[in-house]
Order: structure tokens, then C-alpha cells, then sequence
């Protein structure tokens, strides 16, 4: 069987599980800035399992809404769950849509997987209709006393470098995108005008037990098991467990910030 820990269809089973809430969250702060307008034609990149038109609530029969997304796992997932949902199998950096179709267009912590971050941006202006909307959400810088304890515990087994090319792999643009002033000069070298910038923070309150499970399905995670294999990989968790359990018990309460970035088509 090929390992496609890189893909998203590694862990389309596990993200709504241990992401889902996190994700939606962030999808609702992106929508109230968004003015609804029934009947309007909307894009999501990158849908994934369909966490961004979930987010809408019952407001999402008022649109025409199409998702899009690489992965045929992520989209079997929003499928399943939202059986009406449009949904389409496409590269980000190539939509099969022709220009100036859509009112607005979404792309929830995607751009930074782009290996043309500008290419996928341009991309977006150019299905937009003139005046409509893109907006777009990516994390933001920071660290936090868990996920550093749960780095040392990690760089025994894989060393940072190793680790950073994985991330590298999958997210080549993950640091890029955690800064605000980066994610105003990318979305303004797109054509977008009036760029608005907002950073929210979302509070994240996870059992010991979430926690692992959310740092293994990370690209960072997916790729230090593809090297140690399952057998060391769990070793490593067992030993992780027990260590963070002795150092913060089994609470991880942390914010996390999102950026949130809207822009118009001139
Ligand atoms: C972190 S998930 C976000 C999913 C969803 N937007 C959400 O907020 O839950 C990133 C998604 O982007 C998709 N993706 C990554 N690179 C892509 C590309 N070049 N073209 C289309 N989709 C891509 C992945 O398959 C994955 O579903």
C-alpha cells in the first residue's frame, strides 16, 4: 500500500473527530464578517470535510454553494455528512470554474498548503465576480507549554530538521501565513482592495488523550510515524503520555489565534 501520511486522506476519518469543533469555530468568526445575501453564489476552497458551509447553519440553503477540495477522502467525509452539498475534486491553483461566477469565495486554513501560494490567491480573484468578496483564515504564530514539552519529547525520536521537512511537505507556507502583515501583503500582491486583517483567539480545552490525538494527525505527527513506523510511533506516545500527564496532569486548556483575512475583487 503507498503511504500517503502527506495527504489529507490519511486522517479524513479522524479530522471532524479531533479538529471539527476548532475548525468551525474559527469558520464562524470568517462568516459574521461576511454580509449574507440569499441567493448568493459562494466558493470554499479547500472544503475539506465541509467544516466552512457547516458553520453556516440553515443560512447555507440560502446560497449556492460549492466546495472544493484535493482530497477525495476529506470530500467523501463532507458528502456523507451533508448529502446536498456541491462538492468537487480540484487543485486549488487551477479551479475549473471560468471567471467572475461567484460572489464570494472562502479558503479556511489552506493557502498556506499551496506550494504557489499567489498562484492559488490569483486563482481566487479571478472566479470572483467584480466587488465580490474572498476571505481567508490561517493560524497564527505563538507556542504554548504543551506543545513545547510534546517538541522535546518528539525531537528525541525525530530531529527538528527532519520534522521541518515534513511540515514543509504538507504546509510550505504555515509560518508565512502566521503573520498578519504577510497574509495583508500577499491577499494586496493578489489584486484584492480594502484588505482587512482581524486575529481572533480560540480557546482550546482538551483531555491528555485529545491532546495526542491531535498532535498525531498533525503533518508534523503523520510524518514522524511514517519514519518511526507504528510500533516506535506507539512507544512514543505511551512514554508522552505519561510524561505530560506528570507535568500538567490531564487538562490542556491553551488560546490559539486565527487570523481572518477578507479582501475585494476591484
Ligand atoms: C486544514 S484542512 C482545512 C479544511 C477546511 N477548510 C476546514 O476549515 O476544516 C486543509 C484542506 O485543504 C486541502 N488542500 C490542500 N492543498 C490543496 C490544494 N492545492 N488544492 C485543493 N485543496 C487543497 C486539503 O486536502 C484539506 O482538506
Amino acid at each position: 500500500m503507498v503511504n500517503n501520511w502527506h495527504s489529507y486522506d490519511s486522517i479524513a476519518r479522524r479530522y471532524d473527530g479531533i479538529w471539527g469543533d476548532r475548525f468551525e469555530e474559527a469558520a464562524r468568526h470568517m462568516w459574521d464578517l461576511i454580509p449574507h445575501r440569499a441567493g448568493a453564489s459562494v466558493l470554499d476552497i479547500g472544503t475539506g470535510t465541509g467544516v466552512v458551509p457547516r458553520a453556516l447553519g440553515t443560512r447555507l440553503s440560502e446560497l449556492t454553494f460549492i466546495g472544493c477540495d484535493r482530497s477525495a477522502g476529506m470530500l467523501s467525509k463532507a458528502k456523507a455528512q451533508m448529502p446536498m452539498l456541491c462538492t468537487l475534486a480540484a487543485e486549488a491553483a487551477e479551479l475549473p470554474f471560468r471567471p467572475s461566477v461567484f460572489d464570494v469565495v472562502t479558503a479556511s486554513f489552506v493557502m498556506s498548503h499551496l506550494e504557489n501560494y499567489q498562484a492559488g490567491l490569483i486563482e481566487a480573484c479571478r472566479v470572483l465576480k467584480p466587488s465580490g468578496i474572498f476571505a481567508m483564515t490561517s493560524w497564527a504564530g505563538g507556542t504554548n507549554p504543551y506543545s513545547e514539552a510534546w517538541g522535546r519529547l518528539l525531537n528525541e525520536s525525530v530531529s527538528k530538521e527532519r520534522l521541518q521537512e515534513g511540515v514543509k511537505r504538507v504546509t510550505p507556507f504555515a509560518s508565512y501565513f502566521e503573520e498578519e502583515k504577510n497574509v495583508n501583503a500577499a491577499l494586496t500582491e493578489a489584486g484584492f482592495a480594502d484588505v482587512e486583517i482581524h486575529t481572533v483567539e480560540l480557546k482550546c480545552r482538551l483531555s491528555l488523550e485529545d491532546y495526542l490525538a491531535d498532535r498525531e494527525i498533525t503533518s508534523e505527527g503523520r510524518y514522524a510515524k511514517h519514519l518511526l513506523g507504528s510500533d516506535i510511533w506507539s512507544q512514543l506516545v505511551a512514554n508522552a503520555r505519561e510524561k505530560l500527564r506528570q507535568t500538567f496532569g490531564s487538562d490542556f486548556n491553551y488560546k490559539r489565534g486565527a487570523i481572518i483575512a477578507l479582501g475585494h475583487k476591484k
